[in-house]
This record gives structure tokens, sequence and C-alpha cells, in this order.
């Protein structure tokens, strides 16, 4: 029952980043900056002021991921993870990054300020050439230089691998090359974000078209969308399905909450998402039309439920409230459940749930 005794925290430290991911929301395709993303992190002053110590102690997970941002381009990361680690010796710390950025020095630090029970998450989308085809703004040979860096002094790495069909057929030499540079962990997986299609537009700053990521089309890596988009724009299928679905509230399970660069206090990165996104696809196909109604649906949830704003409770007096987002219980059990719920904490589109069961590992 909310409030729940929150055990784990999902940090956005900034949603500045160096990459140009093209299917990241920080972007269009791949090209220019959205325009209405209003740049900002967390500061060492500001973290310590969000989150009292005692909070922090009580936590036995904290992760900097996030939706818009790289956490390493906060410019107090290293710091704020060296305070963590003061309150907390024994939570679990990981970090969510391309690693294409910092010295091979801030690397070694960031391993020591880390300590025991900590890793970090290097975001590689294959051998140089096909990395960077996603990564856009990367440097591979950096990539793998600061990770071997940070591994030298005593740093836990892992890999969140994106399969794509330009590297679908390489993925075990791959492994095994990352495997020899001494990651612990190789997770391939293949993003949802094509949403049935089998391409995606990449654009150029100036918006012009550059190329097409194109969908995994091998069985092993193909990413099946169980339902027919047309179903979900038809008000009457929706119905039927908002009722039949079973959501698995990942929140709920992990007792997570998620706090992004401004200091809204969410339920998840999910919702958290739709609550920041201001981008109307304007397009005329069956998954705009969703996306749109899905974003337009969590922002009048999430008006109901209210969001506290870490400006002006900290992390404790928000979880004091008794009535904290009670209402998002209830709607997971009502027969009118949140698109965004359904999409990320049920099977109903993919046979696999969203989960973040990687970053528990
Ligand atoms: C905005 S990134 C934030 C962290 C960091 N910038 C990174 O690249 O890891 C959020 C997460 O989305 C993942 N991601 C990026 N593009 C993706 C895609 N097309 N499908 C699935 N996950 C994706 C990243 O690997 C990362 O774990």
């Amino acid at each position: 029952m909310y409030p729940y005794n929150v055990k784990s925290l999902h940090l956005e430290l900034t949603n500045k980043c160096q990459a140009s991911c093209p299917m990241c929301a920080r972007n269009y395709n791949g090209g220019r900056e959205r325009e209405y993303l209003q740049l900002t992190e967390i500061t060492l002053d500001k973290f310590k002021q969000w989150f009292p110590r005692a909070f922090l102690s009580k936590l036995n997970n904290i992760y900097a991921c996030g939706n818009y941002g790289d956490p390493i381009i906060a410019q107090d990361c290293l710091e704020i993870f060296e305070y963590i680690r003061s309150v907390n010796p024994t939570t679990r710390l990981a970090i969510h990054t391309n690693g294409s950025a910092r010295s091979a020095d801030w690397w070694r630090h960031l391993a020591t300020a880390m300590g025991e029970n900590s890793f970090v998450v290097f975001g590689i989308d294959g051998f140089k050439g096909q990395h960077e085809l996603y990564r856009r703004g990367t440097d591979f040979d950096r990539i793998i230089e600061n990770a071997r860096a940070f591994m030298s002094a005593g740093g836990k790495a892992r890999v969140d691998s994106l399969v794509f069909k330009h590297n679908e057929n390489t993925v075990d030499d791959f492994e095994k090359f990352l495997l020899e540079q001494g990651f612990e962990n190789i997770n391939f997986k293949t993003t949802k974000r094509f949403y049935g299609s089998e391409n995606f537009k990449v654009e150029k700053k100036n918006g012009d078209f550059d190329y097409y990521l194109e969908a995994a089309t091998t069985d092993r890596w193909k990413q099946e969308f169980k339902i027919n988009l047309d179903n979900l724009r038809s008000s009457s299928a929706l119905k039927k399905i908002k009722e039949s679905v079973s959501i698995q509230p990942e929140c709920e399970t992990l007792k997570q909450i998620y706090v992004d660069c401004f200091g809204n206090f969410l339920p998840c990165c999910w919702i958290g998402f739709d609550y920041v996104d201001q981008h109307s696809l304007d397009d005329v196909s069956s998954f705009a039309f969703i996306r749109n109604s899905m974003a337009e649906e969590s922002k009048r949830l999430l008006d109901r439920i209210g969001i506290p704003n870490l400006n002006a409770l900290d992390a404790e007096q928000i979880l004091a409230k008794e009535d904290l987002w009670k209402e998002l219980h209830e709607a997971w059990n009502s027969p009118d459940k949140p698109m965004a719920c359904i999409k990320t904490c049920s099977t109903t589109l993919y046979d696999t749930l969203y989960t973040h069961t990687v970053k528990q590992q």
C-alpha cells in the first residue's frame, strides 16, 4: 500500500547529454535537440537538501539513469556518489551511461568512490562503426578506454547492448570482445521503440533525412508487438483491453521511486517521461495516436494524484504524506487502468515486461 516503504531510488542526475541517440526523447530523430528541454542538473548541494541522510540510509538500491540525459555529464556526479557512499556504506549503487565523457582519472576515482556493491552499465551497441549508428555523438574507443580505466581501479562494469539489423549478426563476437575487455556481464536487448514498424528515420541536425535504423529481423532478436495498433484506437476495444489487463507495478514490487533532474518525485521513469514530454507526434499513424493519447492520459492522472517537488519538501516529508499516490494504486485494480502502466508493467503489448530487472542484478 502507498506510501510504501521505499527501498530503491532511480535518479535522473541531469537531462544534459553529449549524444544524440535517434530514439531518445531529447532530440528529434537523432537530429535537432527538442527546444522545450530546460537543461538542468542535480548539484551536490541540491542532492543533500532533497535527500536527508535518514532517507538515504534506508535505501538498498540507488541508481542514476534517467530519461533525457547522461549521469556522467552532471558536474557533481562523482561527488554525489561519494557522498551517498559515505552516508550508506552498503546500498547497491549503479550508473547507466554511454561512457563517452570524462578522463581516465575521473573513471578510476569513480571506482573508488562507489566502492563495494556497485557497478556501471555502459551502453555499447556493437563494434566500432556499428555502435555510432545509434549512439550518435559518442566515441567507441574512448568508451572502451574509460571502461578499462574504471575496471582497472576495481570497478565492476556491465554492458547493455541494443540489437538492430545492423549488428544482430555480430552479437556473439561482440560479446566475446567485451568479456575480454573485463566486462562482467553483457545484456543484449532489442528495443521496443519501433512499435511494430521495420524502420526508424534518422535525421541530421538541420532536419534533413540521414538514414534509416532497421529493426532486428532474425527470430533470435525480433521483438513482436502483440496488439494491432488500430485496436487501441477503438474505444470499445481499448476498454476491453483495460478491463482484462493485470498490472504488475514495478514501483510497488521494487519499492522504488523516480526523481527527475527538476526534483519531481514520481512513481517511475515511464510515467515521469509523460510528465515532462511536450512533444505531440503530428503524423496520422496509429502509433502517433496511441502515443499522444497515452501521454495525455498520464498527464491527467498525474495532475489528479499530484507530483510533489523536492524543492518544496524533502524526500522524508513527501513520504510522510498519507495520501501519496493513493489514486494510482486504486487505478491498477480498476477497469480503467492507465495506459502507461499497461505498456510498461504488463505483458499486453509485448511478451516481456518493460522491466528494469537488469538494474537490479
Ligand atoms: C536516456 S538513457 C539514460 C542513461 C544514459 N544516457 C545511457 O545511455 O545509458 C536511458 C536508458 O535508455 C536506454 N536506451 C536508449 N535508447 C534506447 C532504445 N532505443 N531502446 C531501449 N533502451 C534505450 C539507455 O541505454 C539507458 O539505459
